[in-house]
């Protein structure tokens, strides 16, 4: 199992880092078995298993109930987890009881918080008491209603300046790594060549330490996905397919026939 450590040496051996967000048992297991560098369970899931507008309401338990199945099916796999939306911002000591809760329960090997220089604080106890932190900063999920909408951020100088100070406070306050979400290419390359930690990009370009994709969305599960998004597969359509088809030879009792069939 990889740690912080080879995260940190990637970066400085310019090996390149992939990360997938996923949910469950089955597609960690397919995870592990590519190869995949980070998995992570991400609050993502409120839209993509829920089907909610954003990630808002999506609960401590909730992740912790994905991270335990994730865990099951990719027992060699660095697994960082979200920390849902007001699990950590109330005050430290909620930070380090939720935190501490996904670490226990789930046996993840790191956890993911959103924001800058207003969680620094959080970042550090967590980190001092051993455990590993992932920022992640430009779209910040968590914020759409401040930020007015899932926008591309880092546009004007002052959030430019905004993200590159952040970045900065957030690798001095102990991250291991930060997510960047949304931004122009040129300003992740700039905040990744400021950084010694390794940079993960999301709609960020591939200037990026690395790159991270919701599993679902690159396999092509629904019908339209952002434009930062390379759809590898369309698995919503052979899914239907498959879907009609079976449909079709129950009502032909063309399935199953004697070769599924127990004498
Ligand atoms: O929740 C998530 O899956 C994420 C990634 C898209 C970075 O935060």
């Amino acid at each position: 199992m990889k740690t912080i450590l080879d995260f940190l040496n990637a970066k400085h051996e310019k090996k390149k880092i992939t990360m997938i967000s996923t949910y469950d048992y089955w597609s960690a297991m397919l995870c592990e078995r590519a190869g995949i560098d980070c998995i992570l369970v991400g609050d993502s899931l409120g839209m993509v298993i829920q089907g909610l507008d954003t990630t808002l309401p999506v609960t401590l338990d909730e992740v912790i109930y994905h991270a335990k199945a994730v865990r099951r099916g990719a027992p060699n796999t660095f697994i960082v987890v979200d920390m849902p939306f007001m699990s950590y911002q109330v005050n430290r000591d909620e930070a380090v009881k939720n935190a501490g809760r996904i670490m226990k329960e789930t046996g993840a090997n790191a956890v993911k918080i959103e924001g800058g220089e207003e969680i620094a604080d959080i970042v550090e106890k967590l980190v001092s008491i051993g455990i590993p932190v992932m920022g992640h900063l430009g779209l910040t999920p968590q914020s759409v209603h401040a930020l007015g909408g899932y926008r591309v951020q880092g546009k004007t100088e002052e959030e430019k300046k905004r993200i590159i100070k952040d970045a900065k406070i957030l690798e001095q306050a102990g991250v291991f790594s930060i997510v960047l979400e949304a931004i122009p290419s040129k300003l992740a390359e700039e905040v990744t060549e400021l950084l010694d930690i390794p940079t993960i990009g999301i709609g960020a370009g591939n200037k990026t330490d690395g790159q991270v994709l919701v599993l679902h969305d690159m396999i092509g599960i629904f019908d339209k996905s952002p434009k930062f998004v390379k759809r590898y597969m369309e698995a919503g359509v052979e899914i239907v397919n498959s879907l009609k088809k079976f449909k079709e030879e129950v009502e032909r009792e063309e399935f199953p026939n004697s070769e599924f069939t127990y004498e």
